[in-house]
């Protein structure tokens, strides 16, 4: 049989170095062999055979590129410099949380990480200590405070705490720049010699991502639901410590158990208790009774190895 018979995605041995079905990857991957930077090499490499294989596996059909295809070009025509739909993708296929973990592994050690997420676009406003960040009045009155430490449990003096959440109608003070106060819920907070901080703030609300668009299609196609359960947001920092990005969740809140965006660590959970306590109500400048969540937030020496 003539060599050039045969059916036309039967590898032959002199197709090795030619694109072909079965060696689609291989071929694909080494027209990045000369890239000089090993880095980009391998992840483009990498890249290029999870998708082959990605495509092999489902035996994608053309109409289901060409939505795809759609799909992506509508994520990118929904984000600007207020809304970034592809990170939004990332948030809900478990991306960013991937990332997230895999570059802030704790071993234990400190306080867990989760995704920044999309509302921290504003510098927070420098506040004292004890100051309240709800500027609405809206929501049910709450004492944030705790300490920060070390791994050794030292505590940090002067540690920065950089925190903000949704209102008590779940949405930021960016969503709603003509109902919010400018920086509603919003501070940034040094903590004082003890390393000790607090603050006044509402109990936060659970809310949904942004759904309006391309992956909230995606969302109710799969018959997910867009929620993230009620959380505080904090990025904790200090001289000679890694800084740390993370949310402290309500323990009673809804969708602990299927957050949208796959940010919950069970370390990071905490009840978020009613005290009735006249004397301290009035110490802190809340009504009594209050609630109440504490929160020790440990940073990793600049120096720890992974
Ligand atoms: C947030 O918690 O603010 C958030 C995180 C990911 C996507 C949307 C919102
Ligand atoms: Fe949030």
């Amino acid at each position: 049989m003539d060599a050039s018979e045969g059916p036309p995605d039967v590898d032959r041995p002199a197709d090795k170095g030619r694109f072909s079905e079965a060696h689609s990857a291989e071929v694909v991957a080494a027209s990045f062999a000369s890239a000089t930077d090993p880095r980009l090499r391998q992840i483009l490499s990498s890249l290029v055979h999870h998708l082959h294989a990605f495509v092999k596996d489902v035996e994608l059909t053309e109409p289901e590129w060409e939505l795809a295809i759609d799909f992506l070009t509508r994520t990118g025509h929904r984000s600007d410099d207020r809304r970034q739909e592809f990170i939004l993708l990332s948030d809900v296929l478990g991306i960013s949380m991937l990332v997230e973990t895999i570059n802030h592994r704790t071993g234990g050690r400190s306080t867990e990480s989760t995704v920044l997420g999309p509302f921290h676009m504003v510098a927070s406003p420098p506040r004292g200590l004890g100051d309240s960040i709800a500027l609405d009045g809206k929501g049910t009155p709450c004492l944030v405070s705790g300490r920060v430490t070390g791994p050794d449990r030292e505590p940090i003096p002067g540690a920065r705490l950089d925190v903000w959440q949704a209102n008590a109608d779940g949405f930021y003070d960016v969503q709603q720049p003509d109902v919010q106060p400018e920086l509603n819920l919003r501070g940034l907070f040094t903590a004082d010699d003890e390393g000790r901080y607090w603050f006044r703030s509402i109990v936060p609300r659970y809310y949904p991502i942004p759904d309006d668009g391309p992956v909230g299609e995606l969302l109710a196609a799969t018959g997910r639901h867009p929620y993230r359960p009620a959380h505080l947001h904090f990025i904790v920092s200090a001289n000679g410590y890694r800084p740390v990005t993370t949310h402290v969740f309500v323990a009673d809140s809804p969708y602990l158990d299927s957050d949208a965006v796959f940010g919950v660590k069970d370390s990071l959970i905490r009840d978020v208790a009613e005290v009735d306590d006249p004397d301290r109500a009035a110490a802190a400048g809340l009504p009594n009774p209050f609630r109440a969540l504490a929160f020790d937030p440990v940073l990793l020496r600049e120096t720890t190895t992974p």
